[in-house]
């Protein structure tokens, strides 16, 4: 993908990138893995996370870090890192965690999954003092076999909220 830019997001693609963020996510994991998320668990989650206003603040976060990849004006992918969120013993805030790796439907397959996730591993091993986290839903196998060919196994589990309906996910580390 030769003509394919990527470069941080300022706050004018945060309409943008929500819209990616949300239409990913039905794409991926209610259209595709067919999870039977109640309709206003669904509702509650995808404007917690996607909205404009939720993304525009989560592009504020101090210490994360986020990329986009752009074709023509058009957001076909995103990665965002920061200080780890995720529930293991070992794990700390001052350790990085992969928040979200997204790369739209009609963009999948070419590459571009895999140059975001170098880019945030690069910038993961700068910003940590410990391992490398990342979680990834337990269904999700293309996911999974991504992160073990950069080094990531599996580390423990944990329930993520989509709304009141809980996930069951993999906890990954590296390091
Ligand atoms: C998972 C995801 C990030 C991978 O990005 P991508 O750009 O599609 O993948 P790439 O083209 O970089 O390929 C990376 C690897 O994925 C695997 N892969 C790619 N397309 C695949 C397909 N259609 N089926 C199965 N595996 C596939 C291959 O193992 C490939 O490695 P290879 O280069 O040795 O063939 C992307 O598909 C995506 O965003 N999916 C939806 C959201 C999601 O699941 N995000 C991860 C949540 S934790």
């Amino acid at each position: 993908m030769s003509d394919v830019v990527i470069r941080a997001p300022s706050p004018a693609d945060a309409e943008a990138l929500g819209a990616l963020g949300r239409q990913t996510f039905i794409d991926t994991f209610v259209t595709g893995f067919g999870i039977p998320y109640p309709e206003d668990d669904l509702a509650a989650f995808l404007d917690a996370s996607f909205s404009p206003e939720a993304t525009a603040a989560k592009l504020t976060e101090p210490g994360a870090a986020w990329w986009v990849a752009e074709r023509d004006g058009a957001l076909l992918a995103f990665a965002n890192a920061g200080p780890n969120t995720l529930p293991h013993r070992d794990a700390s805030t001052s350790h990085a965690e992969l928040r979200r790796l997204y790369v739209a439907k009609s963009a999948q397959g070419l590459g571009l999954g895999t140059k975001l996730l170098a880019l945030s591993l690069d910038w993961m091993e700068a910003n940590t003092d410990g391992p490398l986290w990342i979680g990834v839903w337990s269904g999700n196998l293309k996911a999974q076999k991504l992160y073990a060919m950069h080094g990531f196994e599996k580390a423990g589990e944990y329930q993520y909220p989509v709304g009141a309906w809980r996930d069951d996910e993999f906890i990954l580390r590296r390091g």
